[in-house]
């Protein structure tokens, strides 16, 4: 049976909603790699270069972002099913089971995804039950030879091929 409360309903109306994947990264002031997955991320504005993304109150690494004034937004690759995971798990070891450096902006940068964004906080506005953090993009690297992970109904994987016609 379906429930037809408003809850549920935006539930599965937003669990439909098809997206990309991302982890966005941080360090807290002792230079401690903090990142975790998140879809709710979007694009904002051109003048200037403006992305959003939400943290739940809920998540650990919460007060590290609210308190650096930047982090790093990675959109994952078709193949990075692995490190999402990783990263939206709980008694994983993020960082220890992953590839990554820390850039010259002094950003965790994880290896291997389709796109990095680093960004310098802009604004952070609380939201309900999360805090929308808005960045201004400060550098971007693509690898113009992968292609985004999709996120659909819990399911994650590789765009499919008949996705691009001919
Ligand atoms: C595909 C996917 C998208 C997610 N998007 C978000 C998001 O936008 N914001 C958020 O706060 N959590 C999001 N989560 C959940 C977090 O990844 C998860 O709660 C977080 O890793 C918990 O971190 P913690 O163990 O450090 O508290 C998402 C999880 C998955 C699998």
């Amino acid at each position: 049976m379906h429930s037809n409360d408003k809850e549920t309903l935006f539930k599965e109306a937003l669990g439909n909603y098809p997206t990309g994947v991302t982890i966005v990264t941080v360090t807290d002031d002792e230079g401690t790699p903090f990142g975790l997955t998140v879809n709710s991320f979007a694009s904002v504005s051109i003048d200037p270069l403006l992305i959003l993304w939400s943290i739940d109150h809920k998540v650990s690494s919460l007060d590290a972002f609210k308190h650096s004034d930047r982090f790093a937004v990675h959109i994952l690759a078709g193949d990075q099913q692995q490190l999402c995971q990783r990263f939206a798990s709980k008694g994983t070891d993020r960082f220890g089971e992953s590839n990554w450096s820390m850039s010259e902006l002094g950003l965790p940068v994880l290896d291997d995804a389709f796109a990095v964004l680093q960004c310098k906080k802009y604004n952070q506005v609380e939201a309900g039950d999360h805090t929308i953090l808005i960045g201004e993009v400060a550098d971007i690297s693509i690898a113009r030879e992968k292609e985004p992970m999709l996120y659909h109904r819990r399911c994650f994987g590789a765009i499919p091929s008949q996705f691009y016609g001919e």
